[in-house]
């Protein structure tokens, strides 16, 4: 299996650009499937998830074509409703299919969707506002059941802004009959993404970007061509690796306008950050500043997605930070590694506790989950001497090449 090795220390300077969104890209490829015809999807990264997808829709009868550019969905012949196994359990995105297929062929059979381990993940929000719509819903221990008889649209509350529930929701709402109102529904851009496609390929919806979400069902959608938006949490790692590592990084094609909240925080840290014509530019030449408090919130707050690379900037940072996760409980996975390299970390319950000032050593670690393991990577490349994360696997779920792109921004960095 791979690993990433890393020669630490030095600073960054050069210029990289910025893939597509994986999770604009994987609810989008989920969407396809509510339309009769062919879907043509532009830059969707080349990731081990988007294969994974990819590999679903196959399974159901779609005609999946790879392009250099774009992803081409024939799903005309949408035959079977049953997910295999293997590839569901492997991302949680597969529930996505849940509210398109039962739009199209009204039942899904599938396992609990797999993903990474940070936190319990359930699906009660999304199976709540299925059978809210008008869908029933067997569970066993391993397998969900949902059928329906015909979708109706209704008014649904959501207990969390949960992003995939709104999304099922979205999926399920378009083709259904009458109006869906989704409350309290995520704001995160890749919601905006899923809609903007579905309006395109023919939906009506209203308030994306918003908590009130409205859907007036149609009959049915028409084929589409629909580029995906570039990746503000791929942006925002290698932004905070330039803030780690010091020096002047340009990053082309970052979608700056879904990143305000990462470059406030930035420059809490010190560092100068600015944009121009979709370019983002950052600048560290001092100390890294503490953060004295700040936590994880849903969209337009600080990422989670994100909480794990913040943290090895405030490992090095001129004084003790908290960071606090709110989202998913298991995500300190990598602090453990972290304190292995020297950083001075206290977890309690769902705050971190950041010691500073930290000269992190080299070390051998291992990815657990996807951003963890981007955060190791970081991490690697403020310390003294050489790191090696193994797992790249994890990485590879989101990231096209992490290596490749690095490089380009002058670590010393290369795939072992
Ligand atoms: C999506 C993103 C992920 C990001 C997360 C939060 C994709 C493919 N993934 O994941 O990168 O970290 O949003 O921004 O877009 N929850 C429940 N019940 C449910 C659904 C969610 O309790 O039915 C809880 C989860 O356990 C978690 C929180 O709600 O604690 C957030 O989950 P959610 O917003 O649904 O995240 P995902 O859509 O899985």
């Amino acid at each position: 299996m791979d690993s990433i090795q890393i020669e630490g220390g030095i600073c960054l300077y050069g210029q990289t650009k910025i893939q597509g969104s994986k999770n604009a890209t994987l609810p989008i490829l989920a969407a396809t499937v509510l339309i009769d015809g062919t879907s043509r999807i532009e830059n969707c990264p080349d990731i081990a998830d988007v294969s994974a997808m990819i590999n679903l829709l196959r399974s159901i009868g779609c005609i999946v074509t790879k392009e250099k550019e774009a992803i081409v969905i024939d799903a005309a012949k949408v035959v079977k409703s049953n997910l295999p196994q293997e590839e569901v359990t492997k991302m949680r995105s597969s529930i996505m299919l849940m509210g398109a297929l039962i739009g199209r062929t009204k039942s899904i059979t599938l396992d609990y969707p797999g993903g990474c381990i940070i936190g319990k993940r359930p699906v009660d929000i999304h199976l709540m506002a299925l059978r809210r719509l008008g869908v029933q819903i067997e569970e066993t221990e391993n397998t969900i059941h949902a059928w329906t008889t015909g979708l109706r649209g209704s008014s649904i509350f959501l207990p969390f802004s949960s992003v995939g529930a709104t999304e099922n929701c979205i999926l399920a709402g378009v083709c259904a009959e009458g109006v869906t109102h989704i409350l309290n529904a995520a704001r995160e851009p890749e919601i905006d993404a899923l809609c903007e496609f579905l309006i395109r390929a023919g939906a009506c919806i209203e308030g994306a970007g918003t908590t009130h979400i409205t859907i007036i069902g149609v009959d049915g959608l028409q084929s589409v061509t629909y580029r995906v938006p570039n990746d503000r949490i791929v942006a925002g790692t290698y932004a905070l690796a330039g803030v780690i590592c010091g020096g002047e990084i340009t990053l082309l094609e970052t979608p700056t306008e879904h990143m305000q909240k990462i470059m406030e925080v930035i420059r809490h840290l010190g560092a100068t950050i600015w944009e121009e014509n979709n370019r983002l530019i950052i600048r560290r030449l001092q100390t890294i500043r503490a953060l004295p408090y700040l936590k994880t919130e849903i969209y337009p707050g600080f990422p989670t997605d994100l909480q794990s690379m913040l943290m090895v900037a405030c490992t090095i940072a001129n004084g003790r930070s908290i960071i606090e996760e709110t989202i998913f409980e298991n995500r300190y996975k990598i602090v453990k590694d972290l304190c292995a390299m020297g950083a001075d970390i206290e977890v309690e319950n769902t705050k971190a506790y950041i010691g500073g000032k930290t000269r992190l050593q080299g070390k051998h670690v291992i990815a657990e989950e996807l951003r963890g393991g981007a955060a190791l990577v970081l991490a690697g490349m403020a310390a003294k001497g050489t790191t090696v994360v193994e797992n790249k696997y994890f990485i590879d779920r989101g990231y096209e090449n992490i290596c490749a792109d690095l490089s380009q921004l002058g670590s010393r960095i290369c795939v072992k």
